[in-house]
This record gives C-alpha cells, sequence and structure tokens, in this order.
C-alpha cells in the first residue's frame, strides 16, 4: 500500500510547524518542515550564492545550522528565493521522497497540499489573524531575548504573507480538499487535539 501523507499549509506563525510535530509524534510518522529548505537556500544567498545553484545543491547537512536558518534574517531572505520558480523545482524531488517514505510522512510548508503531495491522505490548511500570528511571534522573539517591536514584527508578517498569497508559482493557497483550522481562538493544546483528531479519522 502506498505510505501514508499528511500535508499541512499555512502563514507564518499559524500554529502549523508545533500541529505538524505533534501529529507526528502522535501518528509516528517522520516530519519536513519545508521551509527549512528555503531558509538554507535564503542564507546561501546571503552569502553571495546563487539561490539557484544553492537549491541543486542542497543537502540535508545543509539544514542542520537550525540556529541561523531559524531567525528573522533568513525568514526573509527564504521568501525572496521561493518566488523563484527554478528554486521551487529543484527542491521537488527532496519533498516527494520524504513523503513516500515507507513509514509515512507529515510535510508543513506552503504547496505541500497544492503542489508537492496533491495525492496527500490527509491535507490541512492552519490559519490564524495576522493580529495573532504577528503576537505569537513577538513572544517567541522576546522569550529569546530579540527586543524587536510588535509593530515591526506584525509588518514582517504581512510583508511575508504578501510575498508568499502574491507570488506567481506555487503561491499560499489551500488545496480545495483541505481542511481549515484556524487557531486564532484556539489554545496550542485545542490547535493540536482539533488536528490530531481529522488525522487520526483518515488513517
Ligand atoms: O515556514 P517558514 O516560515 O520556515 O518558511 C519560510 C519561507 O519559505 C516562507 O515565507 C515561504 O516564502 C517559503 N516557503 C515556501 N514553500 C514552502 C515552505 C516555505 O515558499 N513549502
Amino acid at each position: 500500500s502506498e505510505p501514508f501523507t499528511v500535508a499541512i499549509d499555512g502563514p507564518a506563525a499559524s500554529g502549523k510547524g508545533t500541529i505538524s510535530r505533534a501529529v507526528a509524534a502522535r501518528f509516528g510518522l517522520a516530519h519536513l518542515d519545508t521551509g527549512l529548505l528555503y531558509r538554507a537556500v535564503g542564507v546561501r544567498m546571503l552569502d553571495g550564492i546563487d539561490p539557484v545553484e544553492a537549491a541543486q545543491a542542497l543537502t540535508r547537512a545543509d539544514l542542520a545550522d537550525e540556529g541561523r536558518l531559524r531567525g528573522a534574517e533568513a525568514a526573509q531572505a527564504a521568501s525572496k528565493v521561493a518566488v523563484i520558480p527554478e528554486v521551487r523545482a529543484a527542491l521537488v524531488d527532496f519533498q516527494r521522497a520524504f513523503a513516500r517514505r515507507a513509514g509515512g510522512a507529515v510535510l508543513d510548508g506552503r504547496d505541500i497540499g497544492t503542489v508537492i503531495c496533491p495525492e496527500a491522505e490527509v491535507k490541512l490548511f492552519v490559519t490564524a489573524s495576522a493580529e495573532v500570528r504577528a503576537h505569537r511571534r513577538y513572544l517567541e522573539l522576546r522569550a529569546k531575548g530579540d527586543e524587536t517591536a510588535e509593530e515591526a514584527v506584525l509588518a514582517d508578517v504581512i510583508a511575508r504573507d504578501a510575498r508568499d498569497s502574491e507570488r506567481a508559482a506555487a503561491p499560499l493557497r489551500a488545496a480545495g480538499d483541505a481542511i481549515r483550522i484556524d487557531t486564532s481562538h484556539l489554545s496550542i493544546d485545542e490547535a493540536v487535539e482539533t488536528a490530531t483528531r481529522v488525522v487520526g479519522e483518515r488513517l
């Protein structure tokens, strides 16, 4: 039988990362945060490397430096290289191979249900208002000692949303058969519980 694939898409700080890790752990599936691929290409671009060449040469080892990859600079750079069709094309095989892992997999990103795994058994689209997402990101940054003002974090979230939804190549969009989960008024536990129930019903 085909391996079980869960596709989880949504904008930055919607809760999709937390939900993806929890769903993977709950059902014993492998998890790939595909944003890390674009972040890794983004930091190579900041280092002066051609992003298309960086994407073509990307290996698992390039995803190891999570400290730098998780930063705001890497996020903005990621959303810039993510508009380049050749960069996206170079990352498709890695993602599809991961999705076909024997034990099943959870992939989270922006275009998993629409482009990378349109045949996924379960598709979730996780959203929350820009204000709620900016507030979460602001609290996360503060906990790490980063004093960026909340208005600046909101501006950053809105800029990245616009770039991700308005690009021609694989824009951020819910697949027609995706199940939407709006986490604006849900706690982390409630969001995880909702997603786990939806996946469990389809396993
Ligand atoms: O999810 P994360 O915030 O780490 O993603 C960083 C950026 O990478 C996004 O803003 C988006 O531009 C890009 N991305 C993408 N397609 C994916 C995952 C991420 O375009 N599947």
